[in-house]
């Protein structure tokens, strides 16, 4: 692990934007990180939809040489009203995997310009719900831009079923997985279980053939945090290619490429880690798959499709910070490095941490005119073991930071996309709470 030199990166875009640096104090926007805490206590979250607006603004700039480009906001990463609605606000739609997500979104969200529905087991009745999300969405289209992405074979039976039944007609889209055409090694484990495997494309179209359902998109989803471009534009050339040959068949013009989310960010701050970092910005990934969709259909002859992306993590990870107090530090014989042990839990605020071994970026905010000089690993407050924020069992620690002490306020950035949906109260700890950069509680 390289050594953490804060000045080097704060305030840099793509790296630690809303971060900066004011008479030797860590700010937060506007708002020292020390004073936050101080007013506010440790074990808080604290969110800039400043960030948020910039991130939505510069996304949009980088795809406005397309008039028919359709940026969706992928509500898994963050479903707080606020951070959805100046999304929308924006002109993002939403992009929801559950009935549940369906709901939040059109009982909290208004004037959503398009919502688009996927996930696995649409044509299943969940708990306590009367019908299933793919009879909802059937339902809704009268009166709402509301689409759906058929999972499977069996959610399109289903589909059909339903719309001759109520003599409905429904407007929808492919999920694709196109797993065959990649590498095992390039694709994130588990992703096999998403979306119609090419090989059952013949299966669909023949249900879909005379079929009251009209497929006007094809989408393939190639997993979260994609750090090569490469993968990202070879996913939507391979879409194009779906989208001409199953619109031939189906005699139809599929009007829309959805190329899922998957844009990665930069949770590492030093050149030393740089590889595992994404190898593009936002401005490359909008113009490479831009010219890739662009040449595709002018070879064919064809009209350029509408884009459609579902963004989450690159939106929102860098609009949150946590704020941690260390409670004290102690080395045991077995460990190489000290531990700083904290009043706040990996295992409750950073589950991903804990469960995937996800790498965030950690300050010593008290501490930020020092010189890093030590080397840490940095646990949680809970019983389990495992609740450590940076430890080399999974290549998260050790950290070097400055001499820490009891007291010592650290911030650990970047928590804005998925951690929130995943905190939970183990050992009985409350919710952590979340404010805004001006000390606003969000609830
Ligand atoms: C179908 C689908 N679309 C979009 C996303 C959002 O992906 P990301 O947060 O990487 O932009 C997800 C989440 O993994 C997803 O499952």
């Amino acid at each position: 692990m390289s050594s953490l030199e804060p000045k080097d990166y704060l305030q840099k875009k793509d790296f630690a934007e809303p971060l900066n640096l004011k008479d030797l104090e860590l700010f937060f926007e506007d708002s020292s990180v020390q004073k936050l805490a101080e007013k506010l206590g440790t074990r808080v979250y604290i969110l800039s939809l400043n960030q948020l607006e910039r991130n939505a603004k510069r996304f949009r700039a980088a795809i406005e040489g397309y008039p028919q480009f359709k940026p969706s906001y992928a509500l898994a990463a963050n479903a707080l009203p606020q951070v959805a609605q100046t999304l929308v606000n924006l002109g993002f739609g939403i992009e929801v995997v559950s009935i549940y997500e369906l709901k939040h979104a059109l009982s909290k969200l208004k004037n959503v310009p398009f919502i688009i529905c996927n996930g696995v087991s649409k044509h299943a009745t969940q708990n306590q719900q009367k019908e299933s999300l793919i009879q909802t969405v059937m339902k809704l289209q009268k009166e709402k831009n509301i689409t759906l992405n058929f999972n499977s074979i069996e959610e399109i039976k289903h589909a059909k079923e339903f719309c001759e039944k109520k003599n409905i007609p429904l407007k929808a889209g492919l999920s694709l997985n196109l797993a065959s055409h990649f590498q095992n090694s390039e694709l994130q484990p588990g992703l096999a279980r998403f979306g119609i495997h090419t090989e059952q494309i013949p299966a669909a179209i023949k249900l879909l053939k005379n079929s009251k359902i009209k497929i006007e998109a094809v989408q393939s989803h190639i997993g979260t945090q994609v750090t090569k471009l490469s993968k990202l534009v070879k996913n939507a050339k391979i879409l194009c290619d779906y989208a001409i040959q199953i619109g031939k068949k189906l005699e139809t013009i599929i009007e829309t490429i959805n190329i899922g989310g998957g844009i990665a960010v930069n949770y590492y701050k030093t050149q030393k880690n740089k590889n595992l970092n994404p190898d593009y910005t936002i401005e490359e990934y909008a113009q490479n798959i831009i010219r890739e969709i662009t040449q595709i259909y002018q070879k064919n002859g064809a009209d350029p499709p509408t884009i459609i992306t579902e963004t989450g993590r690159w939106l929102t990870a860098n609009t949150m910070i946590l704020l941690l107090k260390a409670t004290e530090t102690r080395k045991t014989p077995q460990d190489k490095h000290q531990w700083i042990i904290t009043d706040c839990s990996a295992l409750t605020d950073t589950n991903d941490t804990v469960c995937f071994g996800q790498y965030f970026e950690i300050v010593n905010a008290t501490k930020i005119h020092h010189k890093p000089t030590n080397w840490y690993n940095i646990a949680g407050i809970t019983c389990d073991s495992n609740d450590v924020f940076a430890w080399p069992k999974n290549n998260t620690g050790p950290r070097k930071l400055p001499k820490t002490d009891p007291g010592d306020i650290l911030t650990v950035l970047d928590v804005g996309a998925y951690q929130l949906p995943l905190r939970n109260n183990f050992n009985l700890l409350p919710k952590t709470p979340i404010y805004t950069h001006k000390g606003q509680p969000i609830k």
